[in-house]
């Protein structure tokens, strides 16, 4: 059986990517490795991330054949090198394996296993082919590991070349495929073949998304492996979220809170651990926004004067204006979500500025709360993996907020009417101007009328 790994570049966007005209927009930010020597004053290694979003022209528009290549598919990627030549990967928590666009690369110096494997990611991309072994470089590691080699595949998104997995190894098909063969050992991800490599390196790694306020998008971030940069290191003082589930990064949310109005509850699921009014929440660097559950995004949007519910696509769209007040509860510690982030914005086929929810609505089968980017850029978060490799502990996330909710309130008109001007003079747009509203609602969701019928059946939320 093929695992559906959280990623949703494209799904919860598409159609408002759609909208989108052509752009290229690369902005270079340090992707950091902090040295770990703790004395040491050595030069941090550092290597290039960059945001890969590249829009489509206005020809695409209605072209579903190949909806991820779309602009809005704003992911984080970082660079690695597989037999000295380098690839831009993105970086996905919600899956485990990597593979790499070979597309005109030379795999001569590889050794094939002579077995296959693929992926079926939950945008319905799919990146299938050959496992190799070779040697990977990731920052200062350089160790031989497995990927899938899947020249032509539909899941990259725009100037990737390919994706690196960072969740746990009983996640991964490359792990299930070797297993048992001689080459097994290559097969356990990446990072477990990085961790193995130097049993002194600390099993976590760390990420902090960062945002371009100009558009409200991706703007790299820094990734660490077994280090905590120094001005965050109060991370290592948060709650330890233990994990809950055993091949995804899922913690339990207590609830949220909107302008001031705790609610929790309506879990569909029941684990161990998990107490009254508990949710699960998978914390996916690879999905661009975050699905929720319905009954969330009602009271998060629902009342918001001027929203409009997009059903086919589960979002609202919303007033710009649109200034929420909302956190997310970890084991009692408030965790704000920045306005900007609450409220997406981007840019229709005519040129006029939409701004809609930047939470959509969205069911799977692995958790109530897929959330992505417009989650983690609010936080600096440690995922320890515990016993996904082969130490006793329970795997654990930690949570920094690094959102203040009185200053995001404060300064949102002004960061709002900046992503505004940034966007509406944008003017290297290659769309013929037309048939915006025709564009608006095919966002190509995953949540079908089966799902909005189980989500109307979840017990009711406590709203206190
Ligand atoms: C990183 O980006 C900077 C600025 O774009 C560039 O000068 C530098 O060569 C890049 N470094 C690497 C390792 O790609
Ligand atoms: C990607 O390609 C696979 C076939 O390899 C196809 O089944 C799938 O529908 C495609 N997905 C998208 C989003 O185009
Ligand atoms: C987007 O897709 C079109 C055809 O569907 C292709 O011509 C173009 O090269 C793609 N762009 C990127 C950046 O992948
Ligand atoms: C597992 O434990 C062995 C022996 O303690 C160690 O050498 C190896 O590096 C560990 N592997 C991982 C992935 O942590
Ligand atoms: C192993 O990791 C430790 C801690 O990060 C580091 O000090 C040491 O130099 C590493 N050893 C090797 C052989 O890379
Ligand atoms: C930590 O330091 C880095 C680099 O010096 C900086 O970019 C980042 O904003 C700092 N983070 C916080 C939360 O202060
Ligand atoms: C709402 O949640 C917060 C935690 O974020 C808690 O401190 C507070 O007591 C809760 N209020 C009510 C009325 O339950
Ligand atoms: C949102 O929070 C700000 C302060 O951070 C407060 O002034 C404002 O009244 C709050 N709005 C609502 C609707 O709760
Ligand atoms: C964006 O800015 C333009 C020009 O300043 C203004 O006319 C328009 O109403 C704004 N759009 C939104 C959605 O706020």
């Amino acid at each position: 059986m093929i695992p559906r790994p959280a990623r949703l570049v494209a799904a919860s966007l598409a159609s408002l990517a759609l909208l989108g005209s052509s752009r290229v927009h690369a902005i270079s930010v340090q992707f950091t490795r902090v040295s770990s020597s703790s004395s040491s004053s050595s030069t941090p290694e550092t290597f290039n991330i960059s945001d890969a979003q590249k829009d489509q022209d206005g020809s695409d528009v209605f072209d579903y054949t190949n909806s991820n290549n779309v602009s809005g598919s704003d992911i984080y990627v970082a660079s690695l090198s597989v037999a000295g030549q380098e690839f831009v990967v993105q970086l996905d928590t919600g899956s485990s394996d990597l593979w790499i666009d070979t597309s005109g690369v030379d795999l001569s110096g590889l050794t094939a296993t002579g077995l296959e494997t693929g992926l079926t990611y939950g945008d319905d991309t799919v990146a299938q082919g050959p496992v190799y072994v070779g040697e990977i470089t990731f920052g200062d590691f350089t160790v031989d590991s497995a990927f899938i080699s899947a020249p032509g595949t539909n899941a990259t998104t725009n100037n990737d070349k390919g994706l690196l997995g960072v969740g746990p190894p009983q996640l991964s098909s490359i792990f299930q495929t070797l297993s048992g063969t001689p080459y097994e050992s290559f097969g356990m991800t990446l990072l477990g073949n990085v961790f193995a490599s130097n049993s002194s390196v600390p099993q976590y790694t760390t990420f902090t998304l960062s945002r371009s306020f100009a558009t409200g998008k991706t703007d790299g971030g820094v990734f660490t492996v077994g280090e905590v940069p120094s001005n965050l290191s109060t991370v290592l003082n948060a709650p330890k979220l233990n994990v809950v589930s055993d091949d995804r990064w899922i913690v339990l949310l207590d609830g949220i809170v909107v302008n001031g109005r705790n609610v929790s509850g309506g879990s569909s699921f029941e684990v161990s651990g998990q107490t009254t009014g508990q949710t699960l929440a998978n914390l996916d660097t690879g999905t661009s926004l975050a699905q929720i559950p319905q009954d969330y995004a009602e009271v998060m949007y629902g009342s918001v004067p001027g929203a409009q519910f997009v059903r086919s696509s589960g979002i609202y769209i919303l007033p710009c204006s649109t200034n929420l007040n909302v956190s997310f509860v970890f084991s009692g510690v408030e965790y704000p979500v920045h306005p900007i982030d609450t409220v997406a914005a981007t840019r229709d086929d005519s040129g006029n500025v939409v701004c809609y929810s930047g939470f959509a609505i969205g069911e799977d089968n692995s958790e109530d709360w897929l959330l992505g980017d417009s989650f983690l850029r609010n936080v600096f978060a440690l995922y320890d993996y515990g016993s996904f490799f082969n130490e006793s502990s329970t795997p654990y996330i930690q949570l920094l907020s690094t959102t203040d909710a009185d200053e995001a309130y404060a300064e949102f008109d002004s960061l709002s009417a900046q992503r505004n001007q940034t966007l509406s003079s944008d003017t290297s747009s290659g769309s013929s101007g037309s048939s915006s509203s025709a564009a608006l609602p095919a966002v190509r969701s995953r949540l079908g009328p089966a799902a909005i019928a189980v989500a109307a059946v979840v017990a009711g939320l406590c709203l206190l």
